[in-house]
């Protein structure tokens, strides 16, 4: 991938992998051509809990083209199998839309008809599917050092102080990710080797746990993921159908390719889960917090524990001496649930922007003013300051852009006719994460350069971007350098999520840039044919492809010539980079964001008529795509308030709409008007770029600022999303 003239961050480069994409020559997972491959289909469970007692698979055995039907009975016994997914292993069935079966044919449609044909027999057993009365089993979450529950000062007290009082339910349904790529894998075994083609936002994951479940060395696993079409969090897990499409690659000795249908999405592969939230909060007349207290209950599975952190917001967004969260999961037969745009972010936000709003209200202030009045300079829990926080200039640009002073304080006070127009606004945030990551930096004899890393694009720019800080360091044009991604033989690089990769990856291409340009600048002032030779390295700069003695500019010569001379060798370093905070320095990014709704005084429809949104989420790598990525996110946010819900029946725990007529999300035609800017002021605390992340925020608060405006609208205060039309009137 290559593109532009000479690039700075910032700058608005173009996405390099734009014509690869737009013409097709970008070829996603289940593209790659492989001769003799097979295609696998999945049966899924119709039932939410039990056993397969026996299948039938006489039928399906004689149907043309079918070459196996692998079910528990004959699959390959896996070296370490796991209960978190299916892997044929055993006859239990823990909820609806389970794999528990793969046939394998010459064509797609050969293996979709013959999975059509496969008739298990089951023997149900009870299903736990009722939310609510899971509550008195819920448990907290314990994994991975995440804290479900966080609590300080005295929440009893503060509320007893109060004068002013909130506390009400905030609901959310399960939702589920539909990106456009569906989930696809291919597998290709060469001996106790394997070659993985895989839609994954992690190709270091999907290596590890290859190599665990089939017990071979990691080194054995060889995984590529060059594009993916859509993640929103579902591809960041390994799930079923992964493995099994290399179990029916062993188990047939031939190539297998595995692509989900659209109705498979919906349980096997993750989900949001729902949430009852309830939040409390207590304040002075003047608007000062005084307590807030915010309890979680989340769905997980019964295989696995998932927690939607969405006690999270409560914790970091305003000053409060007294705050207490607590999370709860509730043990569903439901496919298990995982990180979805902005997990626990969005879902926590929406209640506690609603509740602060519900609470301007009350107070009868600007629900702008009781922002500011509680507005956190430092990390509410540790009293330790941000390592940078202009949520201020946030709201106050992003006020002022939208008109916010004009507003009338009344419910139902700006109709329009038959339309009930709204005004309302959210705080917005995300945490600003990294994680340990590595590249490589490489002077080709050719003259290209080439930035490599075991990362993956999903959609968000990675290619661009790292292209991007490649040629900012080198000062070289980003049409020079070709950035190579998605493939577990390059320098290792963490999971595509949590809105981390450019601060992770960034500073690992930066650190491979500066080391590649040392190495070239040593073989430079070492070569005795060199215009550089013999000058110190710190008088040696490299600038447009040329190394130049700074002292005298006169000395110089491009890369490509050096590399000539000494024997068209490649120059080449990588850098590996850690996270430079310690986990105890609070890192956030914020935002602010507004939204005028038109609501249909007679039918309940909700239209958004514009959004105005202002961020501050550190430096900002291209603006471009950034803003692109802010408005994506607000896209998502709209998505959550207005339209995605995935209807469950609870009496079977069957999902009724998993295709893309009946689940609802935003086309064109509902999106209007984003107007999007970034303060753009850096936070090299995090990271060596400054860069804190931008994938996620943009979702976060703007379930809240259509609720609110939907309120001032109507008068109507609806706590259980998505907010439809019935909802209204
Ligand atoms: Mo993203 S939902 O953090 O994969």
């Amino acid at each position: 991938m290559s593109g532009g003239g000479l690039i700075a961050i910032g700058d608005p480069l173009p996405r390099v992998d734009g014509r690869a994409k737009v013409t097709g020559s970008a070829k996603y997972a289940a593209e790659f051509p492989v001769p003799g491959i097979l295609y696998g289909s999945l049966v899924m469970s119709t039932i939410a809990s039990g056993r397969v007692l026996r299948m039938d698979t006489a039928e399906a055995e004689r149907a043309p083209g079918v070459v196996a039907v692998i079910t528990p009975a004959n699959a390959i016994r896996l070296a370490a199998p796991e209960r978190r997914i299916s892997l044929l292993q055993d006859d239990q069935v823990f909820y609806q839309n389970q794999p528990i079966a793969i046939v394998v044919a010459e064509t797609f449609e050969q293996a979709r008809y013959g999975a059509s044909l496969v008739r298990p027999q089951y023997q149900p057993s009870a299903a736990k599917l009722d939310f609510l009365a899971g509550f008195p089993n819920s448990y907290p979450f314990s994994h991975n050092g995440e804290p479900g529950d966080q609590s300080w000062g005295d929440v009893d007290a503060g509320l007893a102080a109060a004068e002013v009082k909130i506390d009400e339910v905030y609901t959310t349904p399960i939702q589920h990710h539909n990106p456009m790529e569906p989930h696809a894998t291919i597998a290709q075994w060469n001996g106790d080797h394997i070659m993985l083609h895989d839609a994954t936002q992690h190709i270091t994951g999907v290596q590890e746990k290859t190599a665990a479940i089939f017990g071979i060395p990691k080194e054995n696993v060889h995984v590529v993921s060059l594009f993916a079409g859509g993640a929103f969090g579902c591809k960041g897990q390994v799930w079923s159908h992964v493995m099994l499409a290399a179990l029916a690659a062993k188990q047939v000795k031939r190539p297998v390719k595995l692509v989900l249908d659209r109705p498979q999405l919906f349980g096997p592969v993750g989900a949001r889960p729902r949430t009852y939230q309830q939040m409390t909060l207590g304040a002075t007349r003047e608007g000062k917090l005084t307590a807030i207290r915010h309890v979680v209950h989340c769905n997980t599975s019964v295989i696995e524990d998932y927690l939607e952190s969405a006690a999270f917001p409560a914790r970091v967004m305003y000053a409060c001496p007294n705050i207490s969260t607590t999370s709860r999961l509730v043990q569903l037969n439901l496919g298990t649930p995982t990180y979805m745009r902005a997990p626990g972010v969005a879902t926590g936000t929406y209640a506690v922007e609603v509740a602060m709003d519900e609470l301007a209200y009350t107070l009868h202030m600007d629900p702008l003013e009781l922002r500011l009045r509680n507005y956190a300079d430092v990390d509410p829990h540790s009293g330790k300051p941000f390592t940078g926080k202009h949520l201020r200039e946030c709201y106050q640009m992003a006020a002022g852009r939208f008109g916010w002073p004009k507003r009338s304080s009344e419910p139902r006070s700006m109709r329009r006719g038959h339309e009930l127009i709204g005004w309302g606004m959210a705080t917005e945030t995300y945490p600003g994460k990294n994680l340990t990551a590595s590249a490589l930096v490489r002077f080709e004899p050719g003259g290209r350069i080439l930035v490599a890393a075991g990362t993956q694009e999903i959609g968000t720019g990675n290619y661009t971007v790292l292209t991007q800080i490649a040629a900012d360091v080198l000062r070289v044009p980003a049409a020079s350098i070709d950035a190579r991604l998605g493939d577990t033989d390059l320098p290792p690089a963490p999971i595509s999520a949590g809105s981390m990769s450019t601060a992770s990856i960034g500073p690992a291409v930066k650190a491979a840039s500066e080391n590649a340009r040392q190495k070239l600048i040593a073989l430079a002032v070492a070569d005795r044919s060199s215009p550089v030779h013999g000058a110190h390295p710190d008088d040696v700069e490299f600038d447009g492809g040329r190394v130049r003695l700074k002292s005298d500019p006169a000395k110089s010569e491009t890369f490509v010539a050096i590399l000539r001379r000494n024997g068209n060798q490649r120059v080449d370093a990588t850098a590996a980079t850690k996270p430079l905070l310690d986990p105890q320095t609070p890192c956030h990014s914020f935002g602010a964001i507004f939204a005028e709704v038109a609501v249909d005084a007679d039918l309940g429809m909700t239209r958004v008529r514009r959004v105005v949104a202002v961020y501050d989420a550190g430096r900002i790598v291209n603006r471009q795509m950034a803003r692109s990525q802010f408005i994506g996110g607000i896209v998502w946010g709209i998505s959550l308030a207005l339209y995605e819900n995935t209807d469950v029946d609870w009496r079977y725990g069957r999902i009724t709409n998993a295709n893309l007529a009946d689940y609802h999300v935003p086309v064109n035609a509902d999106i209007p008007e984003i107007d999007v800017q970034a303060l753009d002021i850096p936070d090299y605390q995090l990271d060596s770029i400054g860069a804190r992340g931008i994938g996620e925020i943009g979702i976060t608060g703007t379930g809240a600022a259509i609720c609110n405006a939907i309120f001032h609208a109507t008068g109507k205060r609806v706590r259980d999303l998505p907010i439809t039309p019935d909802k209204l009137v």
